[in-house]
């Protein structure tokens, strides 16, 4: 296929407007998968099929003809998720063109108009598309003023589809073939080659997928990392069809897999550029992506303390495959030896211990998510603090900084009061607030980091009845006035409890966690006094009376099987208990709310 006749798209969307139907019904309609096999083909991984959502990128080549030419055509797969903006930004620059898709019933949502703008600055040709209109609900006249009135779109481009029904599925295929344009590189230019994603396959290793910018990738080629300087050899090249197929060669503008035999994931650094080894000097780095930074961080515990290295060994098969994940050992005196992780953002989080559930079969105890802060000490040194507990002393720290995002929030104008006043409770700045139909606002507030990741999604949900949708994208550091707030139970501190919070919710937040602990804590033989703490001061207290909770008050009688029944449920609790001092703490107390299931 010579490179005009190359065309490489994505598909951009909100969660749910149809993306992965469409995929699927686009790779049945070139005869890439046979007619009701699997569905949703590129949602690999059991969660993803749990959730539906697709977590990893995955590529595919397809082969259409129009006009009696034929087209190779590669449609790259992006996450389409809040967390994974920095995923989606690495496919796209892979495509010259991407398919908006818009479910017509809901309009645009938060994450079209990320994806949107994301796709506009690279430059990409942008095919606006409704899908779902065989849903009765369906109102594309709607949604094509809104795609007019947000993105300047002619409302006679936007083409009508359903990804269900098949409806007008060839005429998107043409106007992709139409509409993106072909890759730009030449076959005659030194070899430069983009990586652009990877994952790790049991069989075959570390798979890179790549995009040949400009010359030819042959299977025997020796290539060098630009960002690393190692060199490879190239052992097989192929395309997804959607398994892989060895093709020997890949051309000007093709994407397709290299392996190389990288050990792991971590040497395939997203972004990377490879060129012939004897050419280095000459092929210059295309400009980089910016690298997968953690922004969210919890401890992640067995529940059964003997099954840390089955944990151990989950986490290193799971990094293998997504180096986006940071790991590293510690310690706390009340949950025993695990691991703080660093995620992408909070359902990256909620992804990666599912997956533990699932594939390894381990229950795993996950602290509250916190953000890392940056600390500049008095002695003019600066750290990243990912761990709360870590966090130096106060009178060694100059300033803090943490971080915030950019919130894109639409919603139905009647619950536009609400999400002001929420936005505002969570330290919001306003940036925007515009309409986008007449029912329907926008709204874009700047909101440190660590408000997003306290339940500001399920809060926001609640507001809105459900309607609401959210994106958010990594702005800059700001300082802010943090205190670490710990927890001591009869004087001794609870480490994996200590977090981290603005000065102005100290208060607040010492107090819920205090009543929290009364709840939970049992009452046992003597008083145990909850106390919570800021710069060794108590700012909460709760006390909990001496009284041995007796499990069979509530058996009156002698029903022996009942008597039973409830010691061996005691029993069973006693397990998940965690000793602090000499207090017995269940395993509840430490664990995180859930992000955003
Ligand atoms: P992510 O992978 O999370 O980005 O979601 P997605 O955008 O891939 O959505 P998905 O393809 O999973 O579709 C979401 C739901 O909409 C599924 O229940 C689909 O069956 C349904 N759906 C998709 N396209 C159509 C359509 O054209 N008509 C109707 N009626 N339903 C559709």
């Amino acid at each position: 296929f010579p490179a005009e006749n190359v065309r490489n798209f994505s598909i951009i969307a909100h969660v749910d407007h149809g993306k992965s139907t469409l995929a699927d019904r686009l790779l049945e309609l070139t005869a890439t998968i046979r007619r009701g096999g699997p569905a949703q083909y590129l949602d690999k991984l059991q969660v993803e099929k749990d959730r539906g959502i697709t977590v990893k990128a995955q590529t595919v080549t397809l082969v259409h003809e129009i006009d009696s030419k034929p087209y190779l055509l590669n449609l790259i797969d992006t996450p389409g998720h809040v967390d994974f903006s920095y995923e989606v930004s690495r496919s796209l620059s892979a495509c010259q063109g991407v398919i908006l898709l818009v479910d017509a019933a809901q309009g645009i949502q938060a994450q079209t108009v990320a994806n949107f703008y994301l796709a506009f600055e690279l430059d990409l040709a942008i095919i606006p598309v409704l899908n779902k209109i065989d849903v009765p609900t369906a109102d594309p006249e709607r949604c094509k003023d809104q795609l007019q009135n947000m993105f300047d779109i002619d409302p006679d481009s936007v083409l009508q589809v359903s990804a269900k029904t098949g409806k007008n599925l060839p005429e998107l295929l043409r106007a992709v073939i139409e509409h993106v344009p072909p890759p730009r590189g030449s076959k005659d230019a030194k070899l430069q080659v983009l990586l652009f994603d990877c994952f790790f396959d049991e069989y075959r290793g570390v798979i890179c997928l790549v995009e040949v910018i400009n010359g030819v990738l042959q299977k025997g080629d020796q290539v060098i990392s630009k960002a690393s300087g190692k060199m490879y050899d190239v052992l097989q090249v192929g395309v997804f069809h959607p398994e892989p197929v060895p093709t020997g060669s890949l051309h000007t503008g093709q994407v397709g897999y290299i392996i190389t035999g990288m050990k792991t994931t971590r040497e395939a650094r997203i972004g990377d550029t490879f060129c012939r080894t004897r050419e280095e000097k000459e092929v210059e780095a295309l400009p980089g992506f910016r690298p997968a930074k953690s922004m969210v961080y919890a401890g992640l515990y067995p529940l059964d303390a003997s099954e840390f290295d089955l944990l151990r060994i989950a986490l290193e098969k799971l990094t293998l495959n997504d180096a986006s994940i940071a790991v590293a050992q510690e310690a706390t005196a009340a949950l025993g030896m695990g691991f703080r992780c660093g995620f992408l953002g909070l359902l990256h989080m909620d992804v990666v211990t599912q997956r533990l559930e699932q594939e390894y079969n381990l229950k795993v105890v996950v602290t509250p998510p916190t953000v890392p802060y940056e600390v500049h000490h008095e002695n003019g040194t600066v750290e990243t603090i990912s761990n709360p507990s870590q966090m130096p002393p106060s009178h060694e720290v100059a300033s803090i900084l943490e971080p915030t995002v950019i919130a894109t929030i639409i919603t139905p104008q009647e619950y536009v009061g609400g999400l002001l006043t929420l936005c505002s409770a969570r330290r919001g700045e306003q940036l925007e607030y515009t309409f986008i139909d007449d029912a329907r606002a926008l709204l874009k507030y700047r909101i440190p980091l660590p408000e997003i990741v306290t339940g500001f999604y399920d809060e926001l949900k609640s507001k809105s009845s459900g309607y609401a949708s959210l994106d958010y994208e990594e702005d800059k550091w700001v300082a802010a006035d943090v205190v670490q707030l710990s927890i001591r139970v009869n004087g001794e501190p609870v480490d994996a409890m200590t977090t981290l919070v603005h000065r102005s919710k100290s208060l607040r937040a010492g107090k819920d966690a205090v009543s929290r602990f009364r709840d939970i804590l049992s009452r046992q033989l003597f008083q145990i006094a909850i106390q919570a703490v800021v710069d060794n001061r108590v700012i909460a207290r709760e006390t909990l009376s001496a009284m041995r909770k007796d499990v069979l008050a509530k058996c009156y009688g002698g029903d022996v099987s009942r008597k039973r029944k409830l010691l061996e449920k005691q029993k069973e609790g006693k397990k998940r208990m965690k000793r602090v001092g000499n207090v017995e703490i269940p395993q509840e107390a430490f664990v995180g709310k859930p992000g955003r299931s």
